[in-house]
């Protein structure tokens, strides 16, 4: 694949992601304040949890919102609501495949698999990660 068909093709997969995010988030956002049984913690809060662990396990700073942010963090610093989370440009925050991995193998750590990939995710550049033998 050339580098420009590649791109092309990341840049769809990442359409239909955000697509699927904002849709969700935007089904969440009119029950923000609601309690989420039996955690007894409102929806609102929910989502910062999630977005909490998901920065400390990405070990990227701050890449990851809930639904309602102080408006310093707001679209362009000027909204609470924070259905598409973005950077103060507005654009999507990136992150590297290290910080992918250690995401969604719920580790921290790129070269130690677990959570949705107790195996590790196929492919050469993921399996890099793991170390000889794997
Ligand atoms: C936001 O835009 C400004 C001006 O173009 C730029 O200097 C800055 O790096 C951008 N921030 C991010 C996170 O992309
Ligand atoms: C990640 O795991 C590898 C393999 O167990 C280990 O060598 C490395 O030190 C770990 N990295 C961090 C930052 O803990």
């Amino acid at each position: 694949m050339s580098w420009c068909v590649y791109i092309q093709f990341l840049a769809s997969l990442l359409g239909v992601d955000a697509g699927q995010e904002a849709i969700i988030r935007a089904l969440l956002y009119p029950v923000r304040e609601k309690l989420v049984l039996p955690y007894d913690i409102t929806v609102a809060e929910f989502t910062d949890r999630i977005s909490e662990y998901r920065n400390k396990l990405g070990k990227a700073g701050l890449k990851d919102e809930g639904l309602v942010v102080p408006t310093f963090l707001g679209a362009e610093g000027k909204v609470e609501g924070n259905i598409i989370a973005g950077n103060e440009n507005s654009t999507f925050y990136a992150r590297t495949l290290q910080e992918a991995l250690r995401i969604v193998y719920g580790t921290g750590n790129e070269s130690v698999p677990g959570g949705f990939f107790p195996n590790g995710l196929n492919g050469r550049l993921p399996r890099s990660f793991l170390g000889p033998g794997n």
